[in-house]
């Protein structure tokens, strides 16, 4: 059987870092024998540029005929001026999200034996360690809530958005996180503000429901501020984090630079029947887009968690994030990982690609 994947490279540096997943999923189609076809299809600015518009209809239809989507990233300052809804991000990635319902994100972020120096954190705090599961709700909240828009003109002119949130959004994604959690280190810190706004009153409720059928798992709730320092002080403490949207959206950003760059954090978006969109965390980089120095990893564990959630292939995905982790444990490394007086040393976007292919060739 072969698996039919669309490949949404993108803007920025996404063709740059797509190019080396590829290369690496070329490695564990000949180590595991499976049978994988490509079809690739413009998505975001590119698309913008070629077709008139971010997510053409060709696009569309090139994800749902495929098993899954491998996408890179949209976006940049050449499309930042257009109209709202028509720019990369909420024409194109926020549709495919809402089209496809992905309304689940996982993004596990751990820190690489190897990159304790490479964290921000105080160095008795990263010498700790740490593996945490961001579990996002990724097609409600304030992203997709009605109404949304502008009125009114001079001083009264106003913007306005939507924070929403239904019983059953919170619960299904409130029931991925503590299934998560059972295979893990069976804790879930649901991130709220709850002190504040009524959809964090509804979703704690909601969230301690669902709790009640995992009583295995120990729940804690913690305000989103909160949340933000407490990772800086004690992240080994976390292990799955529960969070809304936009909540999910800032902590994922926090938690890939504390595992030492935004270019490592992996995401996968799902909906209920395992159907998936894969995709770095990080965005389209503009300020190194197009210098061959970008860092690959999150795009090919992206592969990685496209293959284990989607595709049922776990001894491929692991093959890649073992292959991974040998890389960084080896000192191999792009330049964002290295301090000014060892940025000599950095390996551009391919070398890292040819090195985390050449590890699962030679049986990693
Ligand atoms: P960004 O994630 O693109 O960049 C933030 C910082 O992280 C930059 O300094 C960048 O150089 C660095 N970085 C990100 N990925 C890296 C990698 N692989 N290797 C090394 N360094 C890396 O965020 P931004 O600058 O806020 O956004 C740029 C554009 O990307 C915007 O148009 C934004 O909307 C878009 N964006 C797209 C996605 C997506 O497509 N999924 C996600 C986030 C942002
Ligand atoms: C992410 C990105 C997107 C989001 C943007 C590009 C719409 O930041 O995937 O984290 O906010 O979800
Ligand atoms: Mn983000």
């Amino acid at each position: 059987m072969s698996y039919q994947i669309a490949v949404l490279a993108g803007d920025g540096i996404g063709p740059e870092v797509m190019a080396e997943a590829r290369k690496v999923l070329s490695a564990v189609e000949a180590r595991f024998a499976l049978e994988m076809e490509y079809a690739e299809f413009d998505v975001g600015g590119i698309a913008i540029d070629k077709h008139g518009c971010p997510l053409p209809a060709a696009t569309l239809q090139g994800c749902a005929a495929a098993d899954a989507i491998l996408f890179g990233s949209v976006g940049g300052p050449k499309w930042e001026k257009l109209p709202p809804n028509e720019q990369p991000e909420r024409g194109a990635l926020l549709p495919l999200r809402g089209h496809f319902e992905l309304f689940c994100n996982l993004r596990p972020a751990k820190l690489h034996s190897g990159l304790e120096h490479m964290s921000p954190l105080r160095s008795d705090i990263s010498a700790r360690g740490f593996d945490v599961l961001c579990v996002r709700e990724l097609t409600g909240g304030i992203y997709f809530g009605k109404p949304k828009g502008r009125q009114g003109e001079g001083e009264d002119e106003e913007a306005f958005d939507t924070m929403r949130y239904s019983r059953r959004e919170i619960a299904r994604i409130a029931r991925i996180a503590f299934e998560a959690a059972r295979g893990r280190r069976k804790k879930v810190t649901s991130v709220d503000k709850a002190n504040v706004l009524a959809c964090s009153v509804l979703w704690r409720q909601v969230v301690e429901e669902v709790a009640r059928d995992f009583p295995d798992v120990e729940l804690e709730h913690i305000y989103i501020d909160n949340a933000t320092m407490q990772l800086l002080r004690r992240p080994h403490e976390f292990d799955v984090m529960l969070c809304s949207n936009l909540f999910g959206d800032i902590l994922s950003d926090e938690i890939a630079m504390l595992t030492g760059s935004m270019g490592l954090l992996a995401s996968a978006s799902m909906n209920a029947g395992g159907f998936g969109l894969f995709e770095p965390a990080g965005g389209s980089a503009p300020d190194i887009a197009g210098k061959g120095i970008a860092n690959p990893v999150a795009q090919i564990l992206s592969a990685a968690l496209m293959l284990r959630h989607s595709l049922k292939q776990e001894a491929a995905a692991a093959a890649i994030e073992r292959a991974v982790g040998k890389a960084l444990a080896d000192g191999y490394l792009t330049g964002e990982l290295l301090s000014a007086e060892h940025r000599a040393d950095a390996k551009t976007t391919t070398q890292m690609g040819d090195y985390i292919a050449k590890a699962i060739r030679e049986g990693v």
